[in-house]
Formats: C-alpha cells, structure tokens, sequence
C-alpha cells in the first residue's frame, strides 16, 4: 500500500470515528444511588482513571486514581476521617482538592509533587457528572435530564449501565438513526410496519432532533404494554435529541391514528454515553413514563419492569453485537470505509413540524 493509500484509509475511518473527545464538557461518571458513603467507586473517564467517593458533607469528590508515589490505584484504599482517601500502599492521605495531607512516616514530609489531579463534579437528574476538561466548569452545561426529577418511582425505570466495546460516536450514529429498531429490535422497537416513517430533522441550538413518525403500524411489542386496551393500529413517534458531545434524550410512543401524540403515552429515554476509551464506552440509560394510562399499581409495576429489563436486552443483546463487530470492522479494514449515504427528502431536513408534536410535549 502506498502512503497515499494508507492516509486514505485513515481519513476514511476517521470519517466515522473521529478518535477525538471534547474535554470541556458534563460527562455521567455514575448514577447518584451508585455511589454509597464510603465507597471508592474507580471509573476510566476518557482514558483518564478515576476514583470518586462521597465526602461527609455529602458532595462528591473526584480524583486522579493513580497514587504519585509508587502509582497504587487509590480506589484500592479507603475513605479515612470522613473527606480522605487512603492509599492502599503506603498509606499516603490525599484530600478532595487531590493535595497529599499526610505522610505517616519518618519526617513526615510532604513533596510539592505528592498531589493528584482532582476534577470538578456535580450532581443532578439523578446522576454524576464530571467535568473533563482544563477550563472552568460551567454548571449551566449540564444537559436537561429535568424529566428525571420528580417523578414517581413507579414510573421510571432501573437506572441502569452496560459497556458497549466501541467507540461512542458509533453509538451516537445508532441512536440518531432509529430506522435499525424495524430490523434489529423487531417485534420489541419497532416492526416492519415502523419501516415507513416520516423523517425529520431539527436544529435547536446546539442540539440535533430526529423525528420518526409510523402512521398507521401495529405497536410493537414494548408499546403495546403501555394502553390498558391498545387499538389495532396506531401511529408511533419518536424524537431523539442530541445534547453533543454524548448525551441523549428520546421521546417515543403511541396513540391512535390521527390524534395527537399528547393523547396517547410513552415514554422518555435516556441515553448517556461516556467514552471510557477510544473503544469502550459506558453507556447509562433509564426511562421515564408520561401521560400514564395504567391506573393498576401491579400492572405498572409490571411495565415498570419490562421496559426496564426490554431496553436492557434491547442495547445489550442486540446493539452492542452489531456496533462492536462494526468497530472490529472499521479497526481491520484495509481499504477505505466512507459510508454511503441514503438519499433522503429535501424537505426532512430542517423540518420543524415532526408530525406535529414539536414543542407540545416537552423533547
Ligand atoms: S503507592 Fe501510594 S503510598 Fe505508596
Ligand atoms: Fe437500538
């Protein structure tokens, strides 16, 4: 293979994953009820690990997981005296700014370099986030997951985590294309009657929407759960937002033929995606139901649990395989791999009506 050849080649894949991540930005390192008082939870965060813990005042500290001295994770020691951290090696003491506060032998000196990096942290929505980059953090970038607050426990379901051994912008490229639920999640996502949809495609601010719309389909299986007694067909809707670099937020669900989407039900998704490297990614994902038409507490418990358990199976056993065997794809390929595009209509893009539900329920 010439040079040319070879840039080639590597241009073409970094045409569909780019390598790169945007530093300064909220990343989910963990939902909020993972992390329990005391606990040193170690977590890999765009290459860089990290050990987090609770402090005594309940706020969350963040820190370079690799000890100065001898490079012992420190998520192998253990939380002393409420707001410090122990290394499991030789004991060294490191504080929530990541400053080494002390040293239990001989002088007991402390060197200049004996500090770790520590990273800013907050939580909200029910989550973690960290802050990656060297400029200062902007609390008003965490992304709008304010569906998460306040709402019944009954209505939301597991919040949950998988690894996904690929890189996140081929996950990001999975979720803004749901075409593949007809064929990868059939009969559970979508059907082959959600095949025909009407496309859209919004820009609002600095986020992306796509719109599916299925007029007239057979609800799929997760849907069809939702109704206390589903009509024979029905029109199915989503809208997934993009919040870049890697958060998602999705509204789907049904209602009869020709109505409008806020007289049926659904539900937000959530996806939150955190590169953990160049080829694995921690991916975070709830759901939240709205316009319940239930009234059963049993039977919400049991939908509670099939949408949970459904989406789990959904990304675990169905996405994961085909987007990691596309990584191994890209990874081995020799010759060049620019994707092709499929011709879509004009008037899609920048199409503000998505079937009409665009700014009545909140996406
Ligand atoms: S490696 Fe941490 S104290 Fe020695
Ligand atoms: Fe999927």
């Amino acid at each position: 293979m010439t040079r040319a050849m070879e840039l080639e080649l590597l241009d073409s894949k970094k045409k569909m994953v780019s390598g790169t991540y945007l530093c300064n930005a909220w990343y989910v390192a963990a939902w909020s009820d993972n992390l329990a008082d005391g606990q040193l939870l170690s977590r890999t965060i765009l290459k860089e690990p990290i050990v987090l813990f609770r402090k005594s005042d309940g706020h969350i500290a963040a820190l370079q997981d690799r000890c100065p001295h001898r490079f012992a994770p420190l998520h192998m020691g253990k939380v002393v005296g409420g707001d410090r951290v122990q290394c499991p090696y030789h004991g060294l003491e490191f504080d929530s700014s990541g400053a080494c506060v002390l040293n239990p032998h001989g002088t007991k000196n402390i060197p200049p370099r004996a500090r770790v990096r520590s990273y800013p942290v907050t939580e909200k929505h029910k989550a973690i986030w960290i802050w990656m980059g060297e400029q200062p953090p902007d609390l008003a970038k965490v992304p709008d997951f304010s569906v998460l607050d306040n709402v019944p426990e009954m209505h939301a379901t597991k919040r949950d985590r998988i690894t996904i051994r690929a890189n996140y912008e081929l996950i990001i490229d999975n979720l803004l294309d749901l075409s593949h639920t007809s064929y990868l999640h059939d009969g559970i996502l979508g059907n082959s009657d959600t095949v025909e949809s009407e496309i859209t495609v919004e820009q609002d601010g600095d986020d992306v929407i796509v719109g599916r719309y299925a007029r007239n389909a057979t609800a799929p299986g997760l849907f069809a759960i939702l109704m206390p007694s589903t009509p024979e067909r029905v029109d199915k809707f989503t809208r997934m937002r993009w919040m870049a670099p890697s958060n998602l937020r999705l509204l789907t669900g049904i209602c009869a033929p020709g109505a409008v989407p806020e007289s049926g039900t659904g539900y937000h998704a959530i996806h939150m995606l955190t590169p953990e490297s160049d080829k694995t990614t921690h991916y975070f994902f709830t759901a939240v139901r709205f316009n319940v038409l239930t009234a059963d507490d049993r039977l919400n418990a049991q939908i509670q649990d099939k949408i949970s358990t459904t989406r789990r199976f959904a990304f675990e056993e169905q996405d994961a395989p085909v987007i990691e065997a596309q990584q191994e794809m890209i990874d081995a390929a020799a010759t060049a791999v620019d994707p092709i595009i499929h011709s879509c209509r004009a008037e899609a893009i920048g199409d503000a009506r998505a079937g009409g539900m665009a700014g009545r329920i909140s996406v």
